[in-house]
Formats: C-alpha cells, structure tokens, sequence
C-alpha cells in the first residue's frame, strides 16, 4: 500500500483503469457495442468492417432500430444510426427541411459536382423539377425502353449466346455492369461505349468509375482529416480518386464537345438515340427553367450524376436478382410460365411493350423482394439543421450526422414480419392480383419523401425487359461452390461477382 502512495502516478494509473472499465461496462450492456475511451466505438467497427451491413442492421435490432455511434474522440466522427420506419417518414418526408445532405455529404461526394444529388434547397428544386419533367415524359419511357431492347439484341444476346456455346464461366455482374455503362451513356449522353461485346474490352471510364466509387465509401470510414491529408498529398485512395475523376471528366466533356458538334451541323436527329438524349435535352430544356445557368460544368454535373443513378444501381440490383432466382427454382418456373403468357408469339419472345410488361405481375413482386433483400443503395446520410426530437424519442442535436441504413430496414421483423429473411415473390401481390403498395418509408430501396428515386419507373422496365430475355432463352446455373456475400461499398455489389454456367434453352 505504502508504495502506492509513494508513486500518486500509480494510483492515478489503478484509478483511470477503473473509471474505464466501468465506462466500458456500462457503454457494453447498454448499447451492444462497445464505446472505449479515445477510440469510441471505431474498434468495433473496424473489427466487423468485411461485414458492416449485417453488424449493423444486428446491432439496429438490439437497440430497438434507433442508436447512437460515438467515434474516436476529437474526430467528428460521431453520428446517429437508424432504421425504424418513423424515423425515418420523419426526416425525409415531415420535417424534411431540418435534414440536408449537409457539408459532409458534400464533401464526401465532391465528386457529383453540383448535380442534383449533391444540391440542396433551389438548386435542387430547379434540378428536380428539369429532370422530374425529362425522365417521367411518357416519350422518354419509350426511347428508354427502345435503347434497353436494342442492347438486349445487340450485344446481350450474342455475348451469352458466345459464352453458353463455348460453355464458358461468366461473371454476370461484369456482364450487368457493362450492360448498363452502355445504356446509361446512351440515354445520358447519346453515345454508346459498347462495353458489352464478346471481346469483354477494358473501358478505362467505367473502371474509373468504379475506382470513384471506392475512394467515396473510403472517405466515409476513416476520419475526415486522415482522408483529406491524403488528398493534400495526393497519396494512397485520394491519388486513385484524383486520376480516376480526371478520366471520367474528360470522357464527358468530349462527349458534351461531340454532341455539340453535331447539333450544330444539324438540327434534325438522325439516330434512335439522338431522338431523347438527357444531355441534349437538358441542354434545350434548362433555359426554360429559371434558376440554372448553362454551361458545360452544368451538363457535365449533370451527366455524371445521371450516370451515377443509373449505371451501378440498377447491375447490382440485377445481379442479386438473378442470383436469388437461380437459387429459387420454383420463383423461375413461375416467371417463366408469367412470360409464356403474356411475351410470347409464335414460341419466340415478341417485341412487347411497356403495357405488356406491367403484365408481369410475379417479376415484379420478384424484383421488389430481391430489392428489399438487396437494396443497391445500402445506406444513406442526412445531417440536422435544427434540434429535434425523432418519433422513437431520440434528440437530435444540430448537425448531427444521421445514416439510415437501407440494409437493415430491408431485414426488420417489426416491418416485414418473422419471414423477412425469406425471398418471397408472393409478399407483393395481393388477393385480386395485383401489386400490393408498400410506403416508400418502409420499402426504402428507392428512397421515400420529396428526393425519392426518379429513376424507379424506368429501373422496372429495364429490369423486366433483361429479366425476361435471359430466363426465357437460357439456364442459369450459379458456379457451384461460388462464395455470394456483399461488398462493402457505397453500392451493394457482390464481393467476388456472380460467376455462373448459362446454357440456352432452345437449340
Ligand atoms: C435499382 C435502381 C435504383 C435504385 C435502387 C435507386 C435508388 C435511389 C436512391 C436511394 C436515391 C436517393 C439518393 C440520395 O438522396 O442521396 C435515388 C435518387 C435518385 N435517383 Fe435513383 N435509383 C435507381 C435507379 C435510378 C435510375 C435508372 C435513374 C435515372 C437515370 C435514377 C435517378 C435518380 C435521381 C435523379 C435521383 C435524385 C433525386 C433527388 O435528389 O431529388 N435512379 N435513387
């Protein structure tokens, strides 16, 4: 004991471990994560990180669907996680003016310029309303449809066709991917890369894509002021970031100069794809619309944040959805039989229409259930204006970083019922038939409130059309013994791809 107090440093040491441990005893029975002194509750992030949207949603439904994230201390790293359906009606639809993108947002997606998914308030609203007038036009649907058929028998059919008659393995991931790089490019830009050939070519845009992709979802996990030095020092993910924005920009704007170009040498469309490009039609629309200023950082903004919507969104949703289905044999029979039904002539599939598409009443149940499982965006940030109190009781204090978490809402008994786990098609149609209608608060995969997906519509007709092509003309049999699980990432890719046999079926 005498020791002891010949060296108060000791004592000091005894006393702080103790003030620590209860700390940690306490933060452990409260909130199933453990928040230590300094790091917070980094470590057990970091630790569950190759597995970040499973620890979430279970550490969402230890906490009642509502908790709060303490990070290291002096990092700003502290935020407020939530996937209760309240809540969530609440900051995005009620008092959707006390929840911004915020400044973290900003930064973190600097990348999307000032497109639309990177505004707020009048910037946002005009944007909105330009592109809410463009993609839900009744003319845009068509074309879009037109451009999906039109690589569907272009470059998917002969692409699977070369691989089922070689029998070779396939990444069906790689193949959505490159499917839709070409149709966002075309329906955005009015240019076809042609990603999707038997050659399977390097495109150096859309891997620098996916390089952008990495380093955003990287900034999201290190502190703020580790990425940003990189960024200073142009080292590490931030070099990546940096080399990958300047190939894409300049895939862009040439883009941009090109269409320009030919505009000016005549005004009348040629081409399918000339008749609708968002890009032109931007261009034509935006002095219409007061509050926006022409120019090419304008349209490149707005390309780039089109592309954004619709290129890995919409593969990844593809992939988990074929993947799901060849694991589900009786779902398939039943596509299979919905598509005899309605999309065939002559036992060949006929050039349907969007109306006989809407036929499809089991594919889409299928689709939004593979969605709910698998929603392509697995999280989302806002930041609060203004204190708050949330419908679960949680206060909310200004600039308070809030993630909802797509994932897990995707995976509550308390919104689902004790089958959520299950891939039931059947959840989504309703006695008479039809589509049962779920609150966008609670099938959140496209967002919900004023800033929901515009792009929802169109995602089901490309799906369908895809969809239906490949499970009528050919099997699809997943590798056996091919490891499936999530990447972790701003998108919910599949970590190591889909590799699959595809045999056709009609020789
Ligand atoms: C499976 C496919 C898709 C999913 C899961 C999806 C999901 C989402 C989500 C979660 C948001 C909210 C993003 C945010 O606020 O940060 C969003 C917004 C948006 N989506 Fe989609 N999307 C899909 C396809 C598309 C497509 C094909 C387009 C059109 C090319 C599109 C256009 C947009 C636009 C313009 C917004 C911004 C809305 C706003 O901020 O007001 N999306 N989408």
């Amino acid at each position: 004991m005498a020791i002891l107090l010949l060296y108060p440093e000791i004592l000091v040491a005894i006393f702080l471990c103790f003030f620590f441990l209860c700390q940690w005893r306490w933060s452990k029975t409260r909130s199933a994560i453990t928040n230590w002194p300094v790091v917070g509750m980094l470590t057990g992030l970091l630790q569950n990180a190759y597995n970040l949207h499973e620890y979430a949603t279970w550490v969402l439904k230890q906490n009642g669907g509502t908790f709060e994230f303490k990070g290291p201390w002096f990092t700003n790293m502290n935020f407020t996680v939530t996937s209760d359906p309240m809540n969530i009606h609440h900051m995005l639809s009620k008092n959707f003016s006390n929840y911004i993108k915020g400044q973290k947002f900003h930064e973190n997606f600097d990348v999307l310029g000032d497109g639309i998914f990177n505004s707020e308030s009048d910037s946002w609203g005009y944007q909105r309303k330009l592109l809410q007038s463009l993609i839900k036009h009744r003319k845009f649907e068509l074309f879009f449809q037109e451009v999906v058929k039109g690589i569907v028998d272009k470059s998917l059919i002969p692409v699977l066709d070369h691989v089922s008659s070689f029998g070779i393995e396939v990444d069906l991931q790689d193949i959505f991917q490159r499917f839709t790089f070409d149709s966002v490019c075309l329906v955005a830009l009015g240019f076809d890369p042609k990603c999707l050939s038997i050659e399977f070519p390097h495109v150096s845009h859309a891997k620098a894509f996916d390089q952008l992709e990495e380093s955003v979802f990287y900034r999201h996990i290190v502190p703020e002021s580790y990425w940003k030095l990189q960024r200073w020092l142009q080292i590490g993910s931030e070099k990546k970031f940096s080399i990958a924005g300047k190939i894409l920009d300049q895939f862009i704007y040439k883009c941009i100069s090109s269409r320009q170009e030919k505009l000016s040498q005549s005004r009348a469309p040629k081409t399918e794809e000339e008749k609708f490009d968002l890009l032109t039609a931007i261009g034509e629309q935006v002095e219409e619309i007061g509050g926006l200023i022409k120019s090419d950082k304008f349209l490149r903004d707005n390309a780039f944040n089109l592309m954004a919507a619709g290129r890995d969104s919409v593969s990844a949703g593809l992939t988990w959805l074929f993947w799901i289905v060849a694991t589900h044999p009786y779902v398939e029979a039943k596509i299979l039989g919905e598509i005899k039904e309605h999309l065939l002539d002559k036992g060949k599939l006929k050039d349907f229409n969007i109306d006989e598409l809407s036929k499809l009443v089991y594919l889409h149940g299928a689709i939004c259930e593979s969605l709910r499982l698998y929603p392509p965006v697995p999280f989302e940030h806002k930041c609060s204006v203004q204190s708050d109190i949330l419908p679960s009781g949680h206060s909310i204090r200004p600039n308070t970083t809030m993630i909802y978490s797509l994932y897990s809402m995707g995976r509550m008994e308390s919104i689902w019922g004790q089958d959520c786990l299950d891939f039931k098609p059947e959840r989504w149609i309703s006695e008479r038939g039809g589509i049962v209608h779920v609150p966008s608060f609670k099938f959140i995969t496209f967002n919900a409130g004023p800033r929901t997906c515009l792009g929802k519509d169109i995602t089901f007709i490309q799906m369908k059309i895809i969809a239906s092509a490949i499970l009528w003309n050919y099997s699809v049999q997943v590798v056996e013994g091919h490891p499936v699980s999530p990447s972790i990432s701003v998108i919910l890719h599949m970590k190591h791809g889909l590799k699959v046999r595809i045999r056709k079926r009609f020789v």
